[in-house]
């Protein structure tokens, strides 16, 4: 349902400025719901750098995406990698073939996330979490991956963690419900790793946030060079 849409759902357009700054003030009011930091520097820092979306899939959306991916993920199974393996309780695929509402769905994210000078990768990863599936620390590499990373979040509300790679006490957490867009840039991408917590630690401050099966369908941007070494190679967690 539309009104699942967050701030997108407020009035645009014929209320002068006084509804604008209430529509900034709201829709900094509902982003201090889905992201909590160490303190308000590391807030400010990444205002821009680290967002969330809540609601930015409708019901209708969300359903579109599954069953089209539903069939592929299940002819995969889940891996339970190397102990030092950055995923762990996973199956994923990269997808260039989309149907056309998908596509319209992927649409809304580019335009949504990118710059309009970003080329994105051709191929979307798409990543399947189990219940006790997790991701540790990480930085995208940026062999594979430019500057924009953004992924919508579906069936499983999740945490991801962000913790500056230089002042690991310096950290940013990004709540994702299902629906949900977030967006990492600038020092967000570059400047702090980004995890998603296993069941045992997926808190939101005190709120626990219980695991499911998570799926997740990421875009990231060309890498910053604008080519990759082996376009065949193109890693699917990079
Ligand atoms: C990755 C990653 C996050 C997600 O695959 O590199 O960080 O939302 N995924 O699944
Ligand atoms: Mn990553």
């Amino acid at each position: 349902m539309a009104l699942g849409r967050g701030v997108q759902t407020l009035p645009q357009l014929g209320y002068g400025t006084m509804a604008t700054s209430r529509q900034l003030a709201l829709q900094k009011l509902r982003q201090l719901g889905w992201v909590r930091g160490s303190g308000p520097a590391v807030l400010r820092r990444l205002q821009d750098a680290a967002v969330v979306r809540p609601g930015f899939l409708s019901a209708a959306e969300e359903a579109t995406l599954r069953s089209e991916l539903e069939p592929e993920l299940r002819r995969r199974r889940y891996e339970y990698d190397h102990w030092d393996a950055a995923i762990h309780g996973f199956r994923e695929t990269e997808k260039s073939r989309w149907s056309e509402a998908s596509r319209a769905i992927l649409q809304r994210v580019k335009e949504a996330a990118f710059g309009p000078g970003q080329t994105l990768l051709s191929r979307v990863h798409v990543l399947d979490l189990e219940p006790r599936g997790y991701i540790k620390p990480h930085v995208d590499s940026v062999k594979f991956c430019g500057g924009t990373i953004a992924g919508l979040s579906l069936l499983s509300p999740s945490v991801m963690r962000l913790v500056d790679t230089q002042e690991p006490s310096e950290w940013l957490e990004l709540l994702l419900d299902p629906g949900s867009l977030y967006i990492l840039r600038g020092p967000a991408r570059y400047e702090f790793s980004h995890e998603i917590l296993r069941d045992e630690e997926s808190y939101f401050g005190e709120q626990r946030v219980p695991r499911g099966r998570r799926i997740s369908v990421i875009c990231r941007a060309l890498p910053d060079s604008g080519e990759l070494g082996d376009p065949g190679q193109e890693p699917a967690a990079c």
